[in-house]
């Protein structure tokens, strides 16, 4: 029997991924996506598969509380027979959300009006239309965390504390919380996937790891009008790769014993700064980066000694995560999941993609 999935934030990096994953293992996907002046274009995350039969894509705004609860009921409709049968169940993928770090500090009602509340409605909208008749899966984040474990540089795990320290974390808590409750009080089959960074080519373009690929990409091409401008290169970040991430997300979705599920570590347990990123990155072209200087004054010379990256104050954030490491014997205990990408793949996977993508524009 066909499956059925809902994915929210089917646009972005993960969602894109995810969806793609499915449709291919024979999944009927309804995916909310918010209305936008001009069509999706060719150079979006859908350009691939938009017009999959197996795909439809509804309208829906996590800003609109009442969007949310017509898109769910839209896809009931869609499922009304389905569901009829016993056993049957929608699987749900929350991964729709306000997911700059960065910019939570500048717009955090919306931010928490997004992650957190946004959440909440599109739960109990589930579970007045398919009453427990769902799985659902939470885009959590190791941003929950903070600096637990900057000063003794900790692994952390699934009893780690949390301590958020950005609006967006506090929103993502807020979640992590409503998801427990839910699984909990309710009894519905609830999972939080607890994720560290990941990447890839879809990686939005303001994320540190695209905007270093493709300021690269730019530069390599001589397209760039000046040096990458970054903020806080002395961060680490425990970073894997969307595509093997997405599989971890599907698996929590897949027990058979539902009194077994809880929330779940993806993680690589490897970490490295942004300024590792940069010299790994510019290595793939053949520069190798000198570093000179300190703090807002710090930059990065290529072969030639012409300044290639430099520091704004502009990328700062109010208050930042330094160090994040993350352990997943969790997961590839209990559901067998393991990543396939190292992180020096990874790195070169995004840059040969953007130089290629600066390519077709030049
Ligand atoms: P992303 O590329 O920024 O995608 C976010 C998605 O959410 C986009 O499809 C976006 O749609 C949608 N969205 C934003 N605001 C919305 C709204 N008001 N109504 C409906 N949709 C809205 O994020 P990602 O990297 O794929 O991450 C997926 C999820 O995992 C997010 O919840 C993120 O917080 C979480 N997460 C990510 C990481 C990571 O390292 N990537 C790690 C841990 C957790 P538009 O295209 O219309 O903007
Ligand atoms: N975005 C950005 N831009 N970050 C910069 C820059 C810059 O120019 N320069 C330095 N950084 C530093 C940030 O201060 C942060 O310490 C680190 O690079 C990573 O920043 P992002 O790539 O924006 O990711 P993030 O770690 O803040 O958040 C991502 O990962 C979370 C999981 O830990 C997002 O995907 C979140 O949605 C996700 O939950």
């Amino acid at each position: 029997m066909q499956k059925l999935a809902i994915v929210t934030g089917i646009t972005g990096q993960d969602g894109s991924y995810l969806a793609q994953y499915l449709l291919l293992k024979g999944y009927k996907v309804y995916a909310g996506v918010r209305r936008i002046s001009m069509p999706l274009s060719s150079n979006s995350n859908l350009k691939n598969f938009i017009n999959h039969p197996n795909l439809t894509l509804i309208n829906m705004d996590f800003l609109d509380s009442g969007s949310i609860k017509s898109f769910v009921e839209t896809v009931g409709k869609y499922c009304n027979g389905y569901l009829k049968l016993m056993d049957n169940y929608i699987e749900v993928y929350n991964l729709a959300a306000q997911s700059h770090v960065g910019e939570s500090f500048k717009i955090p009602a919306i931010t928490h009006q997004v992650n957190a509340i946004g959440v909440i409605t599109l739960l109990e909208s589930l579970r007045h239309v398919f009453n427990n008749r769902f799985r659902f899966y939470q885009a959590s984040t190791s941003e929950l965390y903070g600096n637990a474990a900057t000063v003794d540089k900790k692994i952390l795990n699934e009893e780690s504390e949390f301590k958020p320290i950005s609006p967006y974390a506090i929103s993502k808590l807020s979640a992590f919380l409503t998801v427990k409750n839910f699984r909990e009080a309710h009894g519905i089959y609830a999972v939080n996937g607890i994720l560290f960074n990941h990447e890839s080519p879809r990686r939005g373009i303001e994320f540190v790891t695209r905007k270093i690929t493709n300021g690269l990409a730019q530069y390599a091409t001589g397209q760039n009008e000046g040096p990458i401008q970054l903020g806080n290169i002395k961060a680490k970040r425990d970073w894997g790769d969307a595509r093997d991430y997405i599989k971890a997300m599907y698996m929590m979705l897949q027990l058979s014993d539902q009194n077994k599920v809880k929330d779940y570590v993806v993680a690589t347990g490897e970490t490295y700064s942004v300024k590792d990123f940069c010299d790994l990155a510019f290595k793939k072209i053949g520069v190798t980066l000198k570093w000179f200087g300190e703090g807002i004054h710090e930059v990065a010379l290529n072969n030639d000694d012409e300044v290639v990256i430099e520091i704004s104050s502009k990328f700062y954030r109010p208050s930042d995560v330094e160090y994040l490491l993350g352990d997943s014997s969790l997961i590839q205990t209990d559901l067998n999941w393991k990543r396939k990408n190292s992180f020096k793949t990874l790195v070169f996977d995004m840059v040969e993609h953007d130089i290629e993508l600066c390519k077709g524009k030049s």
